[in-house]
């Protein structure tokens, strides 16, 4: 029975919703960082069913909770379900954080700073004044462009299986920096100082149809998925002769630290969190 006298205030609710969402490593990221700032909070997984999402997100504002975390397939849903929403969630097309004011749905797209802080923070790699070819066109991709371009490399090609989306994804973004399509089999030759896979090739374990000389003397390969073992993209890179090849785990904890601190104002320390998750919590 509950104790009429327990005043104690309910720890703030947030969630994760994505479909599939067993996968999800946000919840134990967000108790990490609730431990270290000593935010009492409870962090639970939803699974979001496709046409229910909107239900899902009133639902759960309707019932005290304070933030969402987006994920596949819903970021972009996310994105149309917004009141008010940051430029870069808007030049993204689509939002990964969520919380409400005044009973309206505020949302921003915290990707593309997670994937720059973990690749100049956490592997020392400066994009400033880089050449960066980005693998893949899809909504992963679309979500850091304008963080990588704010970072300021010499240029930035994208190069897709569908040449098209690329073209698409170069023509939006021209106004921010000197990004450009290329077509896979033009890569030949050519020499990067970073190259990022964004496509969902790795999660089929297959690899992107490109020439392999791409990644010589490569400095960092970045695989924006993660894995327990080295995924099929890094491991084709290293062999190929790229120095350094790292998988999207940073990427996750530092996007989930931009988010942390819009929900609660604080700042937290991401490389224990990242350890942490490495040797399996
Ligand atoms: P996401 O939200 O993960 O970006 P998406 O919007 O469906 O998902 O985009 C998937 C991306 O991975 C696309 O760039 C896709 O290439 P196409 O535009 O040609 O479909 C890319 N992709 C998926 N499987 C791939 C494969 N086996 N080889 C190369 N690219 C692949």
């Amino acid at each position: 029975m509950n104790d009429p006298f327990d005043f104690k205030p309910k720890p703030l609710q947030f969630t994760v919703i994505g479909n599939p969402i067993e996968h999800s490593l946000s919840p134990e990221i967000h108790q990490l960082f609730s431990q270290q700032s000593n935010i009492k909070l409870e962090y639970t997984k939803t699974l979001g069913e496709s046409g229910g999402f909107n239900q899902a997100v009133q639902h759960f504002m309707a019932s005290g909770g304070k933030g969402l975390n987006v994920t596949v397939p819903f970021k972009l849903e996310a994105y149309s379900l917004c009141d008010q929403s940051s430029e870069r969630a808007h030049l993204a097309g689509a939002v990964n954080t969520l919380w409400f004011d005044k009973g309206e749905i505020c949302g921003d797209v915290t990707d593309g700073i997670g994937l720059v802080r973990d690749i100049e923070g956490n592997h020392g790699v400066s994009i400033r004044g880089s050449r960066v070819l980005i693998i893949g066109a899809g909504g992963a991709v679309r979500g850091v462009l304008q963080a990588v371009l704010e970072a300021c490399p010499q240029e930035l090609r994208i190069c897709n299986r569908t040449h098209g989306k690329a073209l698409d994804l170069a023509e939006l973004f021209a106004s921010r920096g000197p990004v450009r399509a290329v077509e896979m089999k033009s890569l030949a030759g050519e020499s990067f100082d970073i190259v990022i896979n964004g496509t969902a090739a790795s999660l089929g374990n297959t690899l992107p149809a490109m020439p392999a000389d791409v990644f010589h003397g490569v400095n960092l390969v970045y695989d924006m998925m993660y894995a327990h073992q080295p995924t099929i993209f890094m491991k084709w890179a290293l062999n190929q002769g790229a120095k350094k090849a790292v998988d999207g785990l940073g990427m996750l904890v530092e996007q989930a630290a931009v988010g942390f601190e819009i929900w609660h104002g604080v700042k937290v320390q991401t490389a224990p969190v990242i350890a942490a998750l490495r040797q399996g919590v």
